[in-house]
Formats: C-alpha cells, structure tokens, sequence
C-alpha cells in the first residue's frame, strides 16, 4: 500500500510534465541533436519555446550530415542564413498530419516563404518541399514536431529565381526561366526588379504565342529581359512616368495609380552611390548568394509608413524582415544627422503614393538580431576579447544593457599589449570590468553621429574623446582616444559595436 501511494503522485508529476513539454521538448526528446543545437546557435530556441502554436518540419541528424559540405559551411559561417533555413523548416500554426493535404502550401517562419506539402496514397509519404516525413505528429504543448528525412531543399536562398520557383502564380514565368536558362542571370549579379508576369497574364498573350516564344530561346530571352530593370524599385519609390532602363536595352514606362486604401510602406532607397560604395567582399557575398539579394532588399523595406516626424532618438523601425531585423533610427542633434542603423538619411519624407522614401548614404546589412555579447562570440577576430568578457562576467551587462555602444578592440589589439599587462589583466576581475566598461557607452552612437572633438560618457566613468576626419570618396575616419575604427559597425539588438585596433585603458 504504501509503495503505491509513493509511486501514484510520482506518477502524476510525469505525466503533468508531459503536458507542459513545449516543441523544444519533443525535439530533444526526440533526439535530434543537430537540430536542438542550431536553433540554439540561431537564437531561434525562445521563438519556438514561446510560440502560442506552431509545427516543425525537424530535420534528423542524418539529414543534417547528408548536407553538401559547402552549404555546411555558408549555414556555420552565417548566421543569419542558418536563422533563415531554419525559420524555413517552422510554420506559426499547427498542422497534425491529419491536417495536410496535397500541394498545401504552409507559411513558414521566414516571412513571405511558404513550402509545400505533398501526399502520396500509394507510398502513404508525406513531404514538406519535397522531403519525406519520417516519423509524424509528435505533439507538444504548443505545437507538434514532423521529423523529416531531409533539410528542406531547395533552401530559401531568397535570389529573385528562387523567389519564383516557390510562387504559385509564377510557375509559366518559371518554365520560361529555365527554359531561356536565365536563372543563373537572376542568380547572380543584383540588384534587380523583378516584373514577374503571373499565369494569368501569360494566357491573356494571344493563341500561340507561348508556344512559339518557348522554342525560340532568342526571342524569349528578349522577352524575359524585358522584364527586369537594373537596381531596385518598390512600388512606393516609382513615379508616375518615370522611365526604367530594362536589361533588354529597351524602357518600362511606369504608371502610378494611387489607389485609396492601397498599402502603405516606408522605403529607405540607398542612392545609386551607395551602391557602388558597397565594398568588393559585400558584393562577391551578395553575388555569391551569401548575403542575400532579396533579404538586402526586403530590409530596406517597412511595411508601415513612417515620416522623420514621428521618430526619436533609439526609434526601432520593423521590416519585411520583421522576423529576423529590424532598423534602429538615431537622431543626433549636435550634427543634426538622422540614421537609420547607422547610414545617413540624406533626403527624408519623400512623399509616394502609397508610402514614403527616406534617401540613405549607405546600403543597409540584414543583420540578425542579436545582442552585442552574442555579436563578439560570432565575429572570428574577436576571439580573445570574447574571453575577456567572459572572465571579467561582462556578457551580462553586453547582453541585457542598453541601448549601448560597445568598441570592442581586435585580437591584434590585444597583441599589442605587453605580456605582462594582459596577464596581470585576466588576474584582477575589477581592473578587467574597469577596462571593459571604458569601452562601453550608454546610448547609440554610429560614427556618422560623432562629431570632432565630443566626448563619451563611459559606464566606468571616464571619457572617451573623438576624432573625426573626411576624407573624400572613403567616408571619415573615426578614432576613439588612440584607437581607429575598422571595417563596418555592427548594429545589435541593444545597441551597435564598433571594431577597434587598440585596447583602451582608463586614465589613472
Ligand atoms: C496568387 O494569386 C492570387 C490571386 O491574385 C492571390 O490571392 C494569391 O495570394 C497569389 N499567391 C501567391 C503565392 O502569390
Ligand atoms: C484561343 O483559342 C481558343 C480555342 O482554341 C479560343 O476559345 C480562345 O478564345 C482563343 N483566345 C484568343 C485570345 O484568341
Ligand atoms: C527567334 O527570335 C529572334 C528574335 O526575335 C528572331 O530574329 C529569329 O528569327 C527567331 N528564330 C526563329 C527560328 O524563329
Ligand atoms: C503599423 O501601424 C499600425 C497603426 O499605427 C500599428 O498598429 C502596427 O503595429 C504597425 N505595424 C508595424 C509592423 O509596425
Ligand atoms: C586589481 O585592480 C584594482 C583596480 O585597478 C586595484 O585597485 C587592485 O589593487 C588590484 N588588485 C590586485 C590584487 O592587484
């Protein structure tokens, strides 16, 4: 009697738990290792803990290790990409098995991607995007686990041609692509606009004219060519009239409508400048597909519209990517400058028909949002300062703070020192936070917001001083005390981080 009366409340605090296992649960439960890691390295594990509902398409282990070597190697190297091919495999509703039918398509994580379910009665297979579910309906308490015996492919690399592969509508657009073999066009260099006629449009061309079009590679490549325009152009950056130089040679003649009701949008347009200032390493990524076009583009989008007017300082403007980023707007009134994530608003509030376009300086980086802490363990030469900040116990205020600037000197930097300074340092926690908390500021600060000569408050107190100078065609050169400021800043979910070369120490 008495072993049963132990065991049955036992009994109880199992199974209550097995109620509360969240998708995280099942997968772990489930063993998919590689899966519970890469969601934790992707900081994708609280969305998924916190979803209210939700299905998972959980790749297995031996999926993951069937993943060619190169694209193992974009997925670790890039974060943002491995966040995106992960989002891609998670739909924000659940679907028991029961649930699907053929050719469903489920929207996923990653906003504006959708994959398709596919059931096969003879086989009794179901695939999400073409890869078979193994082991179904594992259910969580908010949500239900698909173990499937592949990533999905093809990955959302988010190019214009894959964007049409994956759209319904497009798929005569699509047979014409291949068959011009203009995808590997599409694929490749940007930006580009995209006026993708839909089935619909192509069955109002007279009989006959599709048929002959694709068994004339000539013609159809004239054709499709036609179609797409150097550079990038949302509907709220086009005007009435306005002319668009096509990759065919020959104009697009915009009308603009403005449709009461029509959506509204805020568009940050990178002049042509910005574009062509964008560093050689940034456009071979972009070309290579490793920062990706479309994500470049739909970051530069919001999906409200939202005048100069309505913003303060540390204003946080979603996007289309609203999943993974959003743009951080900084006002600084000593230079009366405006930001947004750092590039400068040269020509606010430019009026359009369904929404406004602010002109930037520079073209904005997707970046995943995440803390200043999480950014040094990600950037390669920031290796040592990663293990400073863990032994001073930094990562806290790095993670929770904020906003913050950080200037996070390099591993050379560290170099630098003399032996015997850095060893003394990593024995003595209070000089080492006294050191990194001179490196640390309260509010935002991108260098286009800092004038020559001003000050910065440090949380340890101390100040740092500025010096800025212009020099024409490579934007200015800032300098913290004796350290300069090298490569691109970093925005951060609380703040931004500039790189440095020098290790800054307090004044005595
Ligand atoms: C296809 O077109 C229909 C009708 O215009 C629209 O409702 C639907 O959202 C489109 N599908 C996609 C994937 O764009
Ligand atoms: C195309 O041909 C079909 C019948 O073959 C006819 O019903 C249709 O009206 C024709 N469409 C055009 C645009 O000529
Ligand atoms: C294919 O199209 C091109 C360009 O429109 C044209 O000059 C050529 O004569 C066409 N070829 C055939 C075999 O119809
Ligand atoms: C857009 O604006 C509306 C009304 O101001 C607001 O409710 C909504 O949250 C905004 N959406 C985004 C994505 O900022
Ligand atoms: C550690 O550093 C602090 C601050 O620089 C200093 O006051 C203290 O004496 C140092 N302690 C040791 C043991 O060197």
């Amino acid at each position: 009697m008495k072993f049963l009366f132990i065991l049955f409340p036992l009994l109880c605090v199992v199974s209550a738990r097995e109620d509360h296992h969240d998708v995280i649960d099942v997968m772990r439960n489930l063993q998919l290792r590689s899966l519970v890691q890469l969601l934790e390295v992707a900081d994708l594990t609280p969305s998924l803990e916190d979803a209210d509902s939700c299905t998972v398409f959980a790749p297995s282990d031996a999926a993951f290790a069937k993943i060619p070597d190169d694209i193992k190697k974009q997925l670790l190297s890039n974060p943002l990409f491995l966040r995106e091919v992960l989002a891609f495999h998670a739909s924000p509703k659940e679907y028991m098995s029961t649930d699907l039918k053929n050719n469903q398509l489920l929207d996923t994580l990653l906003k504006g991607f959708v994959m398709r379910i596919n059931i096969y009665p003879s086989t009794n297979t179901i695939t999400a995007d073409g890869s078979p579910v193994s082991n179904a309906d594992n259910k969580g308490s908010n949500g239900v686990v698909h173990v499937v015996d592949q990533v999905l492919y093809p990955f959302p690399t988010g190019t214009v041609d894959s964007e049409i592969s994956h759209n319904d509508n497009l798929t005569v657009l699509n047979t014409a692509v291949e068959k011009a073999d203009l995808a590997s066009a599409l694929d490749g260099e940007g930006p580009f606009t995209l006026f993708a006629p839909t089935n619909d449009a192509f069955s109002k061309l007279p009989n006959g004219t599709l048929p002959s079009l694709l068994k004339n590679v000539t013609a159809l490549t004239e054709v499709l060519t036609y179609h797409v325009v150097s550079g990038v152009y949302y509907p709220a950056g086009l005007s009435d009239g306005e002319k668009l130089k096509t990759l065919q040679k020959g104009s697009l003649v915009c009308h603009v409508n403005a449709k009461p009701g029509s959506e509204s949008c805020t568009v940050f347009a990178p002049t042509d400048e910005a574009f062509s200032n964008l560093p050689a390493d940034v456009r071979k990524q972009l070309r290579e597909g490793r920062l990706l076009l479309l994500e470049v583009l739909m970051f530069h989008v919001s999906p409200n519209t939202t005048m100069s007017t309505s913003w303060k300082n540390n204003y946080i403007v979603a996007t289309l990517l609203e999943y993974l980023c959003s743009i951080r707007i900084n006002i600084y009134p000593s230079t009366r400058v405006i930001t947004a994530d750092g590039s400068v608003i040269s020509n606010p509030d430019n009026r359009a028909s369904n929404g406004v376009v602010h002109v930037i300086n520079q073209v904005l980086y997707p970046q995943p949002i995440q803390s200043i802490a999480k950014e040094i363990d990600n950037i390669k030469q920031l290796k040592e300062l990663s293990r400073v900040v863990e032994k001073a116990g930094f990562g806290r205020i790095l993670n929770d703070a904020g906003p913050l600037t950080f200037f996070a000197p390099t591993d050379d930097a560290f170099q630098k020192l003399p032996d015997a300074t850095l060893q003394n340092l990593l024995k003595n926690v209070t000089a080492l936070t006294e050191v990194l908390s001179y490196h640390t500021v309260s509010g935002v600060y991108y260098k286009a917001g800092l004038s020559d000569g001003q000050e910065l408050m440090t949380l340890q107190s101390g100040t740092l001083e500025c010096h800025v100078r212009h020099t024409p065609g490579s934007g200015s050169q800032v300098e913290v005390n004796e350290a300069k400021i090298v490569g691109l800043s970093v925005p951060a979910l609380n703040g931004v981080m500039h790189v440095i070369d020098t290790v800054l120490f307090p004044p005595k």
